[in-house]
C-alpha cells in the first residue's frame, strides 16, 4: 500500500517534503503554503507537480490520504479538525493546540473520524532520546529518580505572532522525553513565571513572563519530580533545547551548549576507602538508531532536531500503512501538552499547584 500526502506550511514544512518523497510508502506529495511564491519556490527546488492555494482547496481534491500541518500554532486546532473531518489523516506539528477545550475537540475528532492524528514530537525521536532509552531499558541508570528539562530560545525577531507567546505553552520538547522515559503523565504542576513582559513583548496572550520554571509531579508511586525552564524572551543567554534524566545508577545530561557532547555518569558501588559513591563521567554522542529507518530516509536522519525528522515521518506513515494507533496519538499529545497549558495557569496565578487532566494513557 502506498499513500499520498500533503505537506502544508512551507517554512519548517520545505524540511519534511523531501523525506515523503523519498519514503517507499510515499506516492504523491503535494505541498501548499498561504504565500504563492514560497509554495513556487519549495515545489520548484523539490520537483513537486501538485501544488494548492490553501488548505480548502487541498482537501476539496480528490485522492490523498494524509496531510501534514506545519502552519502557525493559532492555526493547529481548526486545521487538524478539518483535515480529520474531510477523511483524512493528520500529523501536526507541535504544540497540540493552546487550550485544555482545544485539546478535547482534537481528541473527540481523532476518535469520531477514526483516522490517525499524530503530533509530530522531535524530542522523542532525536538520537539523544534513543540512547536514553537504550540507557534505561539496559538497566545502566537504575531506578529514575529524577529529571530536568529546558527550552530556552529568544524568539525576538521571529514572526509577529510568537510576540509573547506563553513559553510553557511549548513544553513539549522539554517534558516530553521525562514522560516517555517514565511511561507516565504529570498529575500536577507548580510554576513560577520570571521576568515579567515588558509592553514590547506583550502579545495576544496578555501579561505574562520572559522565562517560566515548572515543578511536575509525575503520577505514580515513585514521587518523580520533572523540573523544567523555558524562556522566549528576555534572557540573555544562547539557545537550548534538551533533557536530563537521572536515575540512581546513572545519568545521562544534557550539554551547556548545544551541540556539544552529552555527558554519561555512571555511579559505583559504595567502597569503605571514601565517603560518598563514585561517580564517573564520560562524554557521548549519540548515533540515534537509523536501522528502524527504510534505508531510502536514513540519510535525513543528519538533519536538525536530533536528526527526528525521517523517524517521525516513517512512524506518521507506518501507522496508516498499518491501520494503527501512531505512537503520539491525540490522547498521548494531550498528556504531554497539557501540562505546559497547566503551568502557564500556575504561573499566572503566582506559582499555585494546579491539576494537569488524565487523559487515559499516554
Ligand atoms: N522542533 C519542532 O517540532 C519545531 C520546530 C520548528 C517549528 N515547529 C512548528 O512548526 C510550525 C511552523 O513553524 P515555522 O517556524 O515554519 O513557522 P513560520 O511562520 O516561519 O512558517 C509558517 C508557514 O506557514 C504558512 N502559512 C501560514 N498560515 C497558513 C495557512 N493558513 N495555510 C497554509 N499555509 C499557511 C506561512 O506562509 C509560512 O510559510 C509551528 O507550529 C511551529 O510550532 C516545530
Amino acid at each position: 500500500m502506498s499513500i499520498d500526502v500533503i505537506v502544508v506550511g512551507l517554512g519548517f514544512g520545505a524540511d519534511f517534503a523531501p523525506i515523503y518523497q523519498a519514503h517507499p510508502d510515499v506516492g504523491r506529495v503535494a505541498v501548499v503554503d498561504a504565500d504563492p511564491d514560497r509554495t513556487a519556490a519549495v515545489a520548484d527546488r523539490l520537483g513537486i507537480a501538485d501544488r494548492f492555494a490553501s488548505l480548502e482547496e487541498a482537501l476539496a481534491a480528490d485522492g490523498w490520504d494524509a496531510v501534514h500541518l506545519l502552519t502557525p500554532v493559532r492555526f493547529h486546532a481548526e486545521q487538524v479538525q478539518q483535515v480529520l473531518r474531510s477523511g483524512r489523516h493528520c500529523a501536526s506539528a507541535v504544540p497540540m493546540a493552546t487550550t485544555l477545550d482545544d485539546l478535547d475537540a482534537l481528541i473527540a475528532a481523532q476518535d469520531e473520524s477514526g483516522r490517525n492524528y499524530m503530533m509530530m514530537e522531535t524530542a522523542v525521536y532525536s538520537r539523544e532520546f534513543f540512547h536514553a532509552k537504550r540507557l534505561l531499558d539496559d538497566g545502566r541508570l537504575g531506578r529514575l529518580s529524577y529529571f530536568k528539562g529546558d527550552h530556552l530560545q529568544n524568539l525576538d525577531g521571529f514572526p509577529e505572532y510568537w510576540r509573547g507567546y506563553p513559553p510553557m505553552h511549548y513544553v513539549t520538547h522539554a517534558l516530553s522525553p521525562a514522560l516517555a522515559l517514565a511511561d507516565t503523565r504529570a498529575e500536577s504542576v507548580r510554576c513560577l513565571g520570571s521576568s515579567r513582559l515588558t509592553p514590547e513583548h506583550v502579545g495576544v496572550a496578555g501579561d505574562g513572563f520572559g522565562t517560566e520554571a515548572g515543578l511536575f509531579k509525575l503520577a505514580g508511586d515513585e514521587a518523580l519530580v520533572a523540573n523544567v525552564t523555558m524562556s522566549f524572551f528576555q534572557l540573555g543567554r544562547s539557545y537550548l533545547e534538551g533533557f536530563s534524566v537521572y536515575g540512581d545508577q546513572g545519568a545521562l545530561e544534557w550539554p551547556q551548549l548545544e551541540g556539544g557532547p552529552m555527558k554519561e555518569f555512571r555511579m559505583a558501588p559504595l567502597t569503605e576507602a571514601r565517603r560518598g559513591r563514585e561517580v564517573t563521567a564520560v562524554d557521548v554522542e549519540p548515533s540515534g538508531a537509523p536501522e528502524l529507518l527504510p534505508a531510502a530516509i536514513r540519510r535525513f536522519t543528519s538533519g536538525g532536531h536530533g536528526g527526528s525528522h525521517p523517524y517521525l515521518v516513517h512512524e506518521f506513515v507506518s501507522s496508516i500503512v498499518e491501520d494503527r494507533a501512531p505512537r503520539v496519538d491525540a490522547r498521548t499529545a494531550a498528556t504531554w501538552t497539557a501540562p505546559g497549558i497547566c503551568a502557564h495557569q500556575s504561573a499566572l496565578q503566582g506559582g499555585a499547584e494546579v491539576q494537569v487532566p488524565d487523559y487515559g494513557t499516554r
